[in-house]
């Protein structure tokens, strides 16, 4: 018998779902940057508090053989909230490997394919591949010229229009970032409750990653009104709200990736059910305990971003430099150098932001994050340098 001859050519690996298929991994430009001045991922650049690191420390290294426990950090999620947590039961906090997976668990509970997200534009980058990835389609309504207002009225019809084949017509999701991530656009908390009121088979979830920043929390109005009207918990009158918040900026634990979404017990429970048991480490654990319990270091932090940030968006004004400035630990501005030659020339002087080249809306301009005051005034003195035709 004769034997075959070897096969030469690679054989073709097996295809993803279609969605999949088109779909391009989400990336981020995240190598290389830890001895730099990182103004581009809108992190805590001073680290998290000495308590969470003692914390990290102190775990045994015969714990690293041990699966998780969650015991008490739910708990610690509420008691973080302080008044606005009194109407939360635990069971209404999930837990996620960052407020990325947090989103990824909601798509993958709640979008079928042809389900409409509803969103804005420019907004957080991850929400549309999560939204591709279930073969659902984008209504992204972009926020309003010159100032970056939220466009109400046209979330609002968008919300509640009749959809050409009749019910069910209401998206499946309403994504709102608030402040929004890059434009820093806030919502009043009212604003919100009414769309969530106006569309109740539509999931309404609330990006509140930079609240702290100015205080945009939907969670006080929440609890207030549940107080008012004696509803058993903040959800019971707005099953269909959720709530994201993260350890990752205020907190400064980026890099141990912990998220939660806080809401309805139902809709939390649906998203327990698409994520793996152990997703979120022990470290993570830990830390997350310890950074809830010294509200006091984030609360500092975020008086030391917002005077750093008034001190710049100052700075800039008087020197009549465009940019654009509201809530969140960043602001935009548009360099008179092209955008992608400064964000290369501030790299060149050890610092990093993010251009904004590109996106809709913004073109030219480049998101910078908000440190201490000290962080801005170096990157303030290497941007007017690079404009003047300096070396920094
Ligand atoms: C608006 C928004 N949502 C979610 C995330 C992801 O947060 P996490 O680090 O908790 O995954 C980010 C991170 O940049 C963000 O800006």
């Amino acid at each position: 018998m004769a034997v075959a001859p070897p096969e030469r050519s690679p054989r073709l690996a097996p295809s993803a779902r279609p969605e999949v298929e088109s779909l391009q991994a989400y990336s981020a430009p995240l190598e290389g940057r830890r001895e730099l001045l990182r103004l581009d991922f809108n992190e805590n650049t001073l680290g998290p508090s000495p308590k969470v690191v003692e914390a990290i420390r102190a775990i045994p290294a015969d714990h690293y053989a041990i699966y998780p426990e969650y015991d008490g950090l739910r708990q610690a999620v509420v008691a973080g909230l302080g008044s606005s947590g009194q109407r939360l039961d635990p069971s209404q906090i999930g837990l996620f490997n960052g407020v990325d997976a947090a989103l990824h668990a909601i798509f993958h509970a709640f979008g079928r394919p042809g389900d409409r997200l509803l969103t804005t534009t420019p907004t957080f980058g991850y929400y549309a591949p999560c939204a591709r990835m279930q073969g659902m389609a984008i209504e992204a309504i972009p926020y309003r010229l010159p100032c970056f207002s939220f466009p109400l009225e046209e979330i609002h019809s968008a919300l509640i229009a009749a959809g050409d084949q009749g019910p069910p017509a209401a998206p499946r999701l309403l994504l709102i970032c608030n402040p929004n991530n890059p434009t820093g656009t806030r919502l009043a908390p009212a604003r919100l409750l009414e769309l969530a009121e106006a569309a109740p088979h539509t999931l309404v979830v609330v990006d509140e990653l930079y609240e702290a920043f100015s205080g945009d929390s939907v969670l006080p109005l929440l609890e207030e009104r549940a107080a008012a009207g004696e509803w058993p918990d903040s959800f019971s009158r707005h099953p269909n709200l959720l709530v994201l918040r993260s350890l990752s900026k205020t907190a400064g634990l980026a890099g141990l990736r912990i998220g939660f979404a806080i809401g309805h017990r139902t809709v939390v429970d649906r998203l327990a059910r698409v994520g793996g048991p152990y997703d979120v480490n022990s470290f993570a654990v830990r830390a997350a305990i310890a950074a809830l319990g010294d509200q006091a270091y984030v609360e500092a932090y975020v008086e030391a971003v917002i005077e750093a940030k008034e001190w710049l968006s100052g700075a800039m004004a008087r020197a009549g430099v465009r940019h654009h400035v509201d809530g969140g630990n960043y602001l935009l501005i548009w360099p008179a150098t092209p955008v992608l030659e400064m964000d290369q020339r501030l790299r060149e002087a050890g610092i990093l932001v993010r251009s904004m080249a590109g996106k809709p809306l913004i073109d030219g301009s480049m998101r910078v994050s908000i440190g201490t005051r000290d962080q801005m005034e170096r990157f303030w003195e290497a941007f007017q340098a690079i404009e003047a035709g300096l070396t920094p």
